[in-house]
């Protein structure tokens, strides 16, 4: 007996009128597919909401959390503004920093490679001999991230059409 895809039961509940609604299908939340399908078709590529930037008031404070398996640290900048960048150490790839809290700078816990609140790299201990080595061409990789009515998102998709033009129809 075949079974259906938990996206095929779930089209057809959503199929059905409103005063014969179910509630969705027990196979959406224990399918390894259907969560493989909402990482890479809605928190790969949508604008997801991570915050508001009340809960950010002072430069550096920083907000931590995982996107579709991507460890991302969303910092409030020098210049007041918000920015997502990828929270791996470009050395060996420690997680940076963890949880929320307030950095002057990010410092690596592995081999203290320091983070300006730009995401380039400020220092690199034990580098100095290695040759070749520049600092300046080192920059954690920035995350899209747009602020819209004080809530904080970012997207993985370099190119999806920006959040503003996709709200812009509640902001008339
Ligand atoms: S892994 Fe970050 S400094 Fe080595």
């Amino acid at each position: 007996m075949s079974q259906a895809s938990p996206l095929a039961e779930l089209l057809a509940a959503a199929a059905r009128p409103m005063v014969d609604a179910r509630a969705m299908p027990p196979s959406v939340y224990t399918s390894t597919d259907f969560l493989d399908l909402e990482l890479s078709e809605i928190f790969g590529k949508e604008w997801v909401c991570v915050g508001h930037a009340s809960g950010l008031p002072n430069v550096g404070d920083y907000l931590t959390f995982d996107l579709a398996g991507q460890p991302i640290v969303v910092i409030r900048d020098r210049e007041q503004g918000i920015r997502a960048f990828s929270n791996v150490c470009l050395h060996r790839m420690s997680t940076l920093v963890e949880g929320t809290g307030n950095k002057r700078v990010l410092v690596c816990p592995y081999h203290a490679w320091t983070y300006g609140l730009d995401g380039q790299l400020r220092g690199a201990p034990f580098m100095a001999e290695t040759t070749g080595f520049c600092k300046e061409n080192y920059k954690l990789p920035a995350i899209r991230c747009e602020e819209w009515k004080g809530w904080i998102y970012v997207t993985l998709d370099n190119d999806r059409p920006s959040l503003a033009s996709g709200l812009a129809s509640l902001t008339r």
